[in-house]
């Protein structure tokens, strides 16, 4: 089938597929770049960067992107969820993408701003919330999504579902690793797919070389889904960190900032994403979609290949069969 192209208010992108935003520095300027250039939405995981950082990224990102589209992502549950926002903002970004809790209040700052807002949701009933907030578009991400989860239903439950009851473009997230996935949610009414997984192996990806090999290596049995000091459940993939989560026995925080709004002080979330970031994978917390295991190419290889390959199966897909 021939991919439309996917409209978010005033944005056009030629590709309907956005790069999900990954924190911490896991989606950085390079990927978001390298994304946007092909056409493509390029997220930058704004989670745990400085306000500096964040617009340090977002010029790098730019240079990169030749005029394509940059978003953020940024979660709720941040403490500094409005100095990202509002940092955002001044960098002009084109979109802002909020998960892992639910604000009313950015949907007027993104208003006055003229900066679309895209709340990720997994049901029916946030779905209608945000559209009469005033969301430009919504992401539906279902159970197979990676890093924290707001839902143990299939994108493929939920997407109908939500499709029924608002008007706005439907983006759909969680677990998709082919082009033939993408023409199924396009056939089913998506405006869009939100990816994320499968760009972790591109070469642009800011993670580790060991991270990487933690997704190169994955099988079926080795994807989990543990608990989060945020308060919602999060999928990762198994390391010796991962495991202690699984018995309860993760050591608690050592010199907390008060990084999060609300935090179980179980362990620390951020240390552990940073820890496997930087390539302690073993003390750290890997966050991985569900079918991380599927992805029949895990060479690192550029983004924009990695988006031709996407295309070129959703093109190979007939548009009348399902
Ligand atoms: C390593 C990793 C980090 C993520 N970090 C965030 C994040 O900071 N904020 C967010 O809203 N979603 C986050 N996600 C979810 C993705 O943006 C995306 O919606 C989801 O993973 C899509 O499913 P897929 O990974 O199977 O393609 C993360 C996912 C991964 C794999």
């Amino acid at each position: 089938m021939e991919l439309p192209e996917l409209k978010i208010a005033n944005l056009v992108a030629k590709v309907p597929i956005i790069q999900g935003g990954m924190a911490i520095r896991i989606s950085t300027g390079a990927l978001a770049g390298a994304v946007a250039a092909t056409g493509a939405i390029g997220v930058i995981g704004a989670s745990g960067m400085t306000f500096d950082e964040l617009a340090a990224e977002i010029r790098l990102a730019r240079e990169k992107a030749k005029g394509g589209i940059i978003g953020i992502n940024i979660m709720f549950a941040a403490r500094e969820f409005w100095g990202i926002v509002n940092t955002a903002i001044q960098e002009k970004i084109d979109l802002i993408f909020t998960g892992a809790g639910f604000s009313r209040d950015i949907f007027k700052v993104g208003l006055e701003n003229n900066t679309p807002i895209v709340p990720i949701v997994s049901s029916a009933r946030l779905a209608k919330t945000s559209e009469r907030c005033g969301a430009s578009a919504i992401v539906v991400e279902g159970k197979e999504a990676g890093g924290h989860l707001g839902t143990d239903r299939s994108i493929k439950e939920i997407l109908p579902e939500i499709l029924k009851v608002v008007k706005l473009p439907v983006i759909a997230a969680g677990g998709i690793t082919t082009g033939q996935e993408i023409a199924q949610m396009l056939k089913v009414g998506a405006a869009g797919v939100q990816i994320a997984t499968r760009f972790v192996l591109s070469k642009e990806c800011n993670a580790a070389a060991a991270y990487k090999q933690c997704y190169q290596r994955a099988q079926k049995d080795d994807v989990v889904v543990i608990s989060s000091p945020v308060g919602l459940p999060g999928r990762a993939i198994k390391t010796a960190f991962v495991e202690k989560i699984l018995k309860k026995e993760a050591p608690s925080p050592v010199g907390c900032d008060f990084c999060l709004k609300n935090c179980s002080l179980e362990y620390c979330i951020i240390q552990a994403l940073l820890n496997s970031l930087n390539g302690d994978v073993e003390n750290g917390v890997v966050f991985s979609g569900e079918n991380v295991w599927k992805i029949k190419n895990r060479n690192i290889r550029p983004a924009a290949e990695i988006i031709d390959e996407l295309v070129a199966e959703a093109r190979s897909v007939s548009s009348t069969t399902s």
